[in-house]
């Protein structure tokens, strides 16, 4: 009897589970009046009497194994809430990896809350135009070569129906429908048709600002370049300004900035003039106000616009603008700005 009794309590003491049912089947099974132990207790009035002291000994052990055993697996699970759901709460969870903002989201972003901050609120468009709103009211006339200063994807003829070549249709929409004065930034997806290089895409991305309002002056236009660009790239970058053509805007200016790798030493992103080209503008054309029905004597404005492609690759040192569109997670998961 005393090896029967050393054979439950090892079988007892090496139990384990994790579920509350199996700990109950296992008192039922060891400790209920018709239990293991119980049958154990009964036999021991056969037990010869210089064998009842250590069988009772050995019995008493039994139980109290027994009674250990369950409660201490009825307390681990309790405290793990096994017992209730089946698994366990407590222990620590895998923690999922959040995507990141594409790059040219978070560029398009800060630009945003740069403009933001000077009073410039966000507007946006269709990518389907017609000829007017892409075109002719923005001073490109008919048949004029400046029309192929972009290369446009038409979805009809006659009339014309394009992918919008620039977000300054945006602008037209905004003349038509805002109260003045218009303080508005847009950005879009904008098509050309052009060969996908390291350097172009059919596809991209601009942001282009508009103010127009009594007194806009150049100067404005110039503090306003020169804010944003010193939000953007830094306190210490430096602009400039260089005569260009655009038909919207008279006079028109491209902006360069002070190379922000180099510090305008001049390096390879530069190609060692330590200027890099990042956005056109302009005094808006007293001509689009008109075909705009704004009073050209009375408002003038400005405009900017800009590749976000471009600034982001000169950001963060992007030399292949495909990478963009790649969706390569790799490259993307490299960029972890919260905004
Ligand atoms: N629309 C021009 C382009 O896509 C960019 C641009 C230049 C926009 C000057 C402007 C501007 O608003 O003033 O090439």
């Amino acid at each position: 009897m005393l090896e029967k009794i050393k054979q439950l309590i090892a079988e007892i003491e090496s139990f384990t589970t994790t579920s509350i049912e199996e700990v109950e089947l296992f008192r039922i099974k060891h400790l209920s009046k018709k239990g293991s132990i119980a049958a154990l207790f009964d036999d021991f009035k056969n037990v010869p009497g210089e064998q009842k002291k250590d069988i009772g000994k050995g019995l008493n052990d039994l139980k109290t194994a027994a009674l250990n055993k369950i409660n201490e697996l009825k307390d681990h699970l309790c405290d793990t809430d096994q017992g209730k759901t089946g698994l366990d709460l407590t222990s620590p969870g895998d923690a999922i990896a959040n995507g990141t903002r594409h790059p040219l989201a978070i560029v398009r972003n800060e630009i945003l809350a740069i403009f933001n901050k000077l009073g410039f609120t966000i507007s946006e468009g269709p990518e389907i135009e017609d000829d007017w709103h892409n075109f002719s009211a923005l001073n490109f006339p008919e048949e004029h070569p400046a029309r192929d200063m972009q290369d446009t994807f038409f979805i009809e003829k006659n009339p014309d129906i394009v992918l919008h070549t620039h977000t300054s249709s945006v602008q037209v929409r905004d003349m038509e429908t805002h109260e003045l004065p218009i303080r508005l930034v847009t950005p879009g997806r904008v098509f050309r048709n052009e060969a996908i290089s390291a350097r172009a895409h059919c596809i991209f991305h601009q942001i282009e600002a508009l103010y127009i309002d009594e007194n806009v002056s150049f100067a404005d236009l110039k503090q306003t370049l020169t804010y944003f660009a010193k939000e953007l790239f830094g306190a210490e970058t430096q602009i400039r300004l260089r005569p260009s053509y655009f038909p919207f805007t008279e006079p028109s200016a491209e902006m360069d900035v002070s190379c922000s790798l180099c510090g305008g030493k001049g390096c390879n992103i530069c190609k060692g003039t330590g200027w890099l080209e990042i956005l056109g503008c302009g005094m808006i054309d007293p001509n689009v106000l008109e075909l705009n029905g704004i009073d050209k004597e009375k408002y003038t404005g400005f405009a900017l616009g800009m590749g976000i492609e471009r600034i982001t690759m000169l950001k963060y040192g992007i030399n292949n603008l495909r990478l963009f569109f790649e969706n390569d997670i790799r490259f993307l998961e490299q960029f972890t700005a919260a905004i």
